[in-house]
């Protein structure tokens, strides 16, 4: 049994019940404005923190963390350990939200909030592709079905509160948490980041809000070095025209909450960055939803940055800069603080607001209203036969095939499975699944066997997953390589969460960095040595961080790439391998051709191009650098089929303010598959700031069966082409290029221009 140990104020006055609840009582800002007024300055502050880790495993309730915190910190409401099963876990959740509703002075209940990557942050939940898979499938119908099946299992565990989307660009390939974004194409992110948001906020048949998001991480992704934390610089130019267009996007969804970044922004740490929230969040983006800390963020400013004298001097910089709420980690939060400003007025009207903010969101997503979640009816949701289905096909779709020489699709009769990643599932730092357990889903190593026979499939792992000394193992590679005639390698960066027993192998997610792009340990080695042997050799590559794939890996006869791609990645790929799937995935994030060579994006400036000096003598070719960084052979956009398209030279037309492009796209090859159209623009001049060699502008995924062709036709109203400067956005009439084509890469695209006139 849960004891809660209430506030002494709280036990003093009368239980209430729940009468109080009911529907209809004004819209949720009307009513949270009319709670607010009943609510002391100790019920305020309490609501802007929570008990982010309710259990520990078993489950058990932590009670000795819970009374710790509760007092001032009961706004919201975390699980714990992923490893706790999710329907052993409701019952105690349940007990511990009924009892705060039973006994908390105005009835407010905990919200249930958690982090939401591949799915349930707890296990038993159907484990999707994280969010790099999901972006490579460029299937937005596909995603939004997906997303609304972890919507329906996170709301059946009566989460109504998550910490996604990111919309993040994943422009420095260093960075440990790529796998999570969705892809380093600010208008992909941000059409994945709006139909996150649209998706999970769906409104139930009373009105509310079914799931709220949290937009984040406000900003980041380009941190120096790739470092979680680390400082980055965002000039008002790059902020507006590159890391917050999918932020603009998304607000067009209305998402309630929005996370700020660890980053220090310009010099001032995100926290406290009053600039970036007031001036810039709220004031030009217009964002009204919650504002709150990542966790621990707050107490970095003292702790970290130095910029606080104390704790407390921390939290009142974070609550005069705009945070409203602080997600609260291991250890203590430092909002309760704020009790001691009780005489402050500025605090006392931002603390209202806060409140307010938070109890209106609450109150949207129906917490006040609703029953507790029913454990029969979680049983029928969690892993329901349509969202494990989903699951399988996000997987196939999200497989890239990055070469073929023709060797695939084949059936072999014999494999040799290499690689320290043949036994293992990984899918990314916030799956909640086991690494080394089938518990969680198959290996390849068990999807082989059961495609190809026990007897047929010899695994050896060769080298360790970080191990830089021993490679004694190499050999056995080989020779069990040489006995099957055929050898599937898989080579990687292992991204697990912080509870997974390998934890210490990992080397991607969050908190990781790579100062290293290539594949860690011994690996290429391993690969080296099987390709010298002359080893019909397939490599199938695994994780969220972008690979080198220099030209010693090139030699691989086929290489698939598995991104993160949760329980059904090892099956898809064996669908692949075999050909009973045809790949249709292509990259999100550009792969470059030396760890030195970045940043290796796409959209680069026509000015990071060039050696310096007159651009009119031409150097360029003789740069080494600039033509490593922008000419990925394996860029944005890019992945291959079993079959080949044709995509026409498009047509483009101006009418009625909008631009209208065309193609014809043709499955020139034999069995049926699914194509990529992309279209890219730039303006043919601009005013005020220079232009990327062009940008992402629509794509749509066609299927085609072998033979057939369609026409494919995109509406692109004059204000998509536009641009920002100074914060100010401007659209201008006059010639613009477009380009259509299969990926991002020159040869692959083909061009026509059109004259907007406004
Ligand atoms: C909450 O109150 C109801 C009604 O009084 C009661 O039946 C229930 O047992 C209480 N729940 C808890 C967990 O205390
Ligand atoms: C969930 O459902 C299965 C069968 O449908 C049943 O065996 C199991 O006991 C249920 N679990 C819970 C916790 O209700
Ligand atoms: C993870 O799986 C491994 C291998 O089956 C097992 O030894 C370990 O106990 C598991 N850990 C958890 C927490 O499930
Ligand atoms: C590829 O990378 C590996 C590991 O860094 C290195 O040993 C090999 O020489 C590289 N190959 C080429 C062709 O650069
Ligand atoms: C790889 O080989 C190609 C063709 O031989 C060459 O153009 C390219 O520069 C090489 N890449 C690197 C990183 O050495
Ligand atoms: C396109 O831009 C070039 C300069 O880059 C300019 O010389 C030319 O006049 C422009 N064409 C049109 C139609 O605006
Ligand atoms: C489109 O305009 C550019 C100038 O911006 C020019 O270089 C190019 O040849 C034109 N392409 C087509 C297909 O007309």
């Amino acid at each position: 049994m849960v004891k809660l140990q209430l506030v002494a104020a709280a036990l003093a006055l009368c239980q209430t019940g729940l009468a109080a609840s009911a529907k209809s009582k004004g819209t949720p800002k009307q009513r949270a404005k009319a709670l607010l007024k009943k609510m002391t300055w100790e019920e305020k502050i309490a609501q802007m923190g929570g008990i982010r880790r309710l259990l520990t495993s078993g489950p058990v309730v932590d009670e000795a963390n819970f009374e710790s915190r509760y007092q001032y910190q009961h706004g919201n409401l975390g699980f714990g350990p992923m490893f706790n099963w999710a329907l052993d876990a409701l019952p105690l959740i349940n007990e511990v939200r009924e009892k705060q509703i039973n006994d908390s002075r105005l009835n407010i209940p905990f919200i249930t909030i958690t982090d939401s990557v591949n799915g349930l942050f707890i296990s038993g939940g159907t484990v999707f592709p994280s969010n790099l898979g999901m972006s490579s499938t460029f299937n937005l119908p596909l995603f939004e079905e997906v997303t609304a099946a972890i919507r329906d299992e996170q709301l059946s565990l009566g989460v109504t509160w998550v910490l996604s989307p990111p919309l993040d660009i994943g422009w420095e390939p260093r960075y440990g948490r790529i796998g999570e974004l969705y892809g380093e194409d600010a208008y992909l992110v941000g059409e994945f980041g709006h139909k996150y948001v649209e998706t999970m906020q769906e409104t139930d048949k009373d009105g509310n809000v079914k799931v709220a998001c949290t937009i984040k991480h406000f900003v980041y992704g380009e941190s120096r070095g790739g470092v979680n934390a680390a400082s980055q610089y965002s000039g008002i130019n790059h902020l507006f025209n590159d890391q917050l267009r999918p932020y603009i996007r998304a607000i067009e969804a209305s998402p309630l909450a929005l996370m700020v970044s660890y980053a220090t922004v310009d010099l001032v740490p995100m926290s406290m960055n009053e600039y970036m929230i007031q001036d810039i969040l709220r004031g030009k983006l217009g964002f009204d939803g919650v504002v709150m800390s990542d966790a621990g963020s707050i107490a970095n400013m003292y702790t970290q940055s130095k910029v606080a004298t104390s704790y407390e001097d921390a939290a009142l910089q974070a609550l005069e800069a705009g945070l409203q709420m602080e997600l609260s980690p291991g250890t203590p939060a430092t909002f309760p603080l704020l009790i001691s400003s009780v005489d402050n007025k500025k605090v006392a009207k931002l603390i209202d607001e806060a409140a307010l903010n938070l109890l209106t969101l609450k109150i949207a997503t129906g917490i006040f209203d609703n029953a507790l979640p029913d454990e029969t009816k979680a049983n029928k949701t969690l892993r329901a036969a349509s969202h494990l289905k989903l699951a399988r096909t996000a997987a196939r779709e999200s497989i890239v095939l990055l070469k073929n020489d023709g060797i695939l699709p084949k059936t072999p009769t014999k494999v040799a499975l290499l690689g320290p990643f043949g036994k293992l599932l990984n899918f990314g730092s916030y799956a909640a699944i086991n690494a080394s357990s089938s518990k969680w889903g198959d290996s390849l190593h068990t999807s082989l066997k059961s495609a190809l026979g026990e007897e047929n499939v010899e695994f050896v792992a060769g080298v360790d997953l970080l191990d830089t000394t021993d490679n004694s193992g190499i050999s056995d590679a080989v020779a069990a390589a040489k006995d099957a005639g055929f050898a599937v390698l898989v080579l990687g960066s292992l991204s697990v969460a912080m509870e997974d027993p390998l934890f210490k192998k990992r080397t991607d997610g969050e908190f990781f960095a790579h100062a290293d792009l290539g594949f860690p340990g011994l690996q290429q080695q391993l690969l080296d040595a099987v390709l010298d042997a002359g080893v019909p050799t397939v490599l199938i590559l695994t994780g969220g961080q972008p690979f080198v794939l220099n030209n010693s890996t090139l030699r691989s006869n086929a290489i698939l790439h598995s991104l993160l791609g949760g329980e059904y990645t090892n099956h898809a790929l064996v669908e692949v391998i075999t050909g009973a799937v045809n790949p249709s995935g292509k990259l999100t994030v550009s792969m470059p051709q030396l760890s030195s060579a970045v940043p290796s994006f796409y959209d680069y400036l026509p000015s990071d191009d060039s050696p310096g000096g007159d651009s009119r003598l031409g150097f360029h070719s003789a740069w080494q650098w600039p033509v490593l960084q922008h000419y990925s052979p394996m860029p944005f956009g890019f992945g291959l089929s079993y079959t080949t398209f044709d995509i026409s030279t498009p047509t483009a037309t101006y009418k009625n303010g909008k631009v209208s492009v065309s193609v014809t796209v043709q499955n020139t090859g034999d069995v049926a598959g699914k194509e990529v159209v992309q279209v890219y623009h730039r303006p043919n001049t601009t005013v005020g700031i220079e232009f990327p060699v062009r940008r992402l502008v629509r794509f749509e995924k066609v299927d085609l069966k072998a033979g057939e062709s369609k026409e494919v036709t995109f509406s692109i109203p004059y204000k998509d082409l536009g641009y920002y400067v100074n914060a100010n956005f401007k659209v201008k009439g006059g010639l613009y290029n477009f380009w259509a084509g299969s990926s991002s890469r020159a040869e692959d695209l083909k061009a026509v221009n059109v004259t907007v006139t406004l």
